[in-house]
């Protein structure tokens, strides 16, 4: 498999090397860096991997190269800047920073340019779990979906949470976001990532009910949510590791983009 990179930090590193260990039939690489880190992405990508690989600092060569399948994992302007392109070029592109399709203009944009394609978005269930019942029970009518997003206090800094809590004073959970999907990514884009995978698993941004948590008592990113639907109800939590070079992306996001690399690359697909 030629596998395409939009991207080469945390993520991006962290799955070439889980790749490796899986012994996954990966042939060649293709990375998009920004030019100022193109050096930089060289020497990491001739680090990580053995096979040919190209960086460039575009989308057009990266689809002229012609990759199976492209993994974007460098954030919201990153899929906003390269994402249609790929997509209208008839490569599929799996999209990490889900957050930036809670704009609605660039989520009909990316699917328009996949339907020009006649490829597909790939959407992976990233720091969470349990995306796929999600999915599944949406023609048996989805009542409610109430997600709860706690973290320890200092991976809200840099976020508006910080002008309403000391956060480095807490001594207690403080909730400091009630509301839907659609407001708390846009409010919160660098956590808006789970939110908008419940929202477009399930019920929509403007139906899903989200509340955001800082926890001193908490050390890893806990996210838990609560479904209703017509066909089954469910409850579930998952306490994410920090990754250790990215303390605001929980590990659990690299092996979601594995499993979806491997389950293209194996004859059984799960
Ligand atoms: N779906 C989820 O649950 C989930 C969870 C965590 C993170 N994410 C998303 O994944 C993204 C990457 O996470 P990370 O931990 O690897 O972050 P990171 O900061 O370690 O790496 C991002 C890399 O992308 C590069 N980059 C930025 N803009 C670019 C562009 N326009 N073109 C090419 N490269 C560009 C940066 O130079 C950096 O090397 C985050 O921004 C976040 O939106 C999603």
């Amino acid at each position: 498999m030629h596998l395409g990179l939009i991207g080469y930090g945390n993520i991006a590193r962290t799955l070439m090397g889980v790749l490796a260990r899986e012994n996954a039939a990966i042939s060649r690489v293709s990375v998009v860096s920004l030019p100022e880190f193109a050096d930089a992405t060289r020497t990491a990508l001739a680090q990580d991997f053995a096979g040919e690989s190209a960086v460039y600092t575009d989308s057009a060569p990266l689809i002229q190269a012609r990759p199976d399948l492209v993994v974007e994992c460098a954030g919201h302007a990153a899929v906003q800047a390269h994402a249609t392109a790929v997509l209208r070029a008839g490569i599929e592109v799996l999209i990490v920073s889900i957050g930036a399709l809670a704009d609605a203009a660039l989520l009909d944009a990316v699917e328009r340019a996949a339907a020009e394609g006649g490829t597909r978005i790939t959407l992976p269930a990233g720091a969470i779990g349990g995306v796929d019942i999600l999915s599944a029970l949406r023609p048996s009518g989805i009542e409610s979906v109430t997600y709860s997003g706690r973290k320890p206090p200092m991976a809200w800094s840099g976020t508006p949470a910080e002008d309403l809590l000391d956060l480095p004073a807490l001594t207690r959970e403080a909730v400091f976001f009630t509301g839907n999907a659609r407001d708390a990514a846009t409010q919160y884009p660098k956590n808006a990532n789970v939110a908008a995978t419940l929202a477009l698993a399930g019920l929509g941004f403007e139906a899903t009910q989200v509340r955001l948590i800082a926890d001193p008592e908490v050390t890893r990113n806990i996210h838990e949510y609560t479904v209703r639907a017509g066909a089954a109800n469910y409850t579930i939590r998952i306490e994410g590791n920090p990754s250790p070079d990215n303390p605001k992306t929980s590990v659990t996001t690299v092996y979601s983009v594995a499993r979806a690399v491997l389950n293209r690359t194996r004859k059984v697909a799960i």
